[in-house]
């Protein structure tokens, strides 16, 4: 490995401990050009799960506007930290928008009454990143908060920590935690705020009953990355998986395109009742 790949890598570990697997959503009931959509706008804010490229051109490690990033994505490498679309874009196009919400860099004018998409990888990179709660007062009135993922089975974790392979529990118990508290904290949401409607969208579970019989959703691979190391990001000119659509993964955090399909369409419309509390995005969308 050269040097700078070392010292990527370095960097990209200490990156890592900052990235917050929370996202927010903020559907928008402005009244603004006539919907075609479920929602006028759609505002999104967390981490590189859904980063449309806010940290394109910075100077960060947590930036992938290369390829092979976009491999699978019309547009190419964006930004975005998959082969293909992220959950945001894939709940976009379930919501009806006809186009993806853009990135805070690059949204202008009109473009921002249908939404902006604030995720910046390894949150807080951005500054604006922390400004959801700012848009209660423009009159967002319906608040989606997702939990967090399980991070001791993503294939980073695994060949950091993982002792036997397994996933590591201490890791995911903590993924558990904030999520128990994040959903109590819904309720307290909705008392503190009436005329809005908060509600809580499972990121754990979802991902977890792929991961725990991957074959039932027709992946072979739940524990590697399809590129690269997965210990560390995707980088320029590293090999790539020859079928994208059987790694749970795509790289060492984030999941592929076929991954992210499954679990937006759970985010949209709740399959178990522990996938939304108390709304889905569409019953969300239809209040
Ligand atoms: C890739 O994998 C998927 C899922 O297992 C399968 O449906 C598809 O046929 C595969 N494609 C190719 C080209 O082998």
């Amino acid at each position: 490995m050269t040097r700078t790949n070392d010292q990527l890598m370095k960097k990209w570990m200490a990156t890592m401990s900052l990235v917050a697997a929370a996202a927010a959503v903020v559907l928008h009931n402005a009244a603004v050009a006539a919907a075609k959509p479920q929602v006028p706008c759609l505002f999104l804010f967390g981490d590189s799960l859904i980063d449309p490229g806010n940290n394109n051109g910075r100077n960060t490690i947590a930036q992938v506007e290369f390829k092979p990033y976009g491999i699978d994505f019309l547009l190419g490498p964006t930004g975005r930290f998959s082969n293909g679309k992220t959950i945001a874009d894939i709940v976009a196009e379930l919501l009806g928008f006809e186009e993806y919400i853009p990135s805070f860099l690059e949204a202008r004018g009109q473009q921002i009454l249908r939404g902006v998409n604030y995720a910046s990888a390894a949150s807080g990179i951005r500054p604006e990143t922390g400004y959801n709660w700012i848009l209660y007062n423009f009159g967002a009135r319906k608040l989606a908060l997702v939990g967090a993922a399980p991070l001791g089975c993503i294939p980073f974790t695994l060949a950091i920590s993982s002792t036997d392979g397994r996933c590591v529990e201490a890791t995911n118990r903590a993924s558990l935690m904030f999520n128990e508290q994040l959903k109590a904290k819904i309720d307290v949401f909705n008392a503190d705020f009436p005329e809005a409607t908060f509600t809580y969208i499972d990121g754990y579970n979802p991902i977890n009953d792929v991961l725990t019989n991957p074959a039932a959703y027709g992946f072979q691979v739940n524990n590697k990355a399809c590129c690269g190391l997965s210990s560390v990001i995707c980088l320029p000119n590293d090999v790539v998986c020859s079928n994208r659509s059987e790694y749970v993964y795509w790289d060492f955090a984030h999941p592929s395109e076929t991954t992210n399909i499954l679990l937006a369409r759970r985010v949209y419309e709740a399959e178990k009742p522990t996938d939304a509390y108390p709304y889905d995005l569409r019953r969300l969308a239809l209040l």
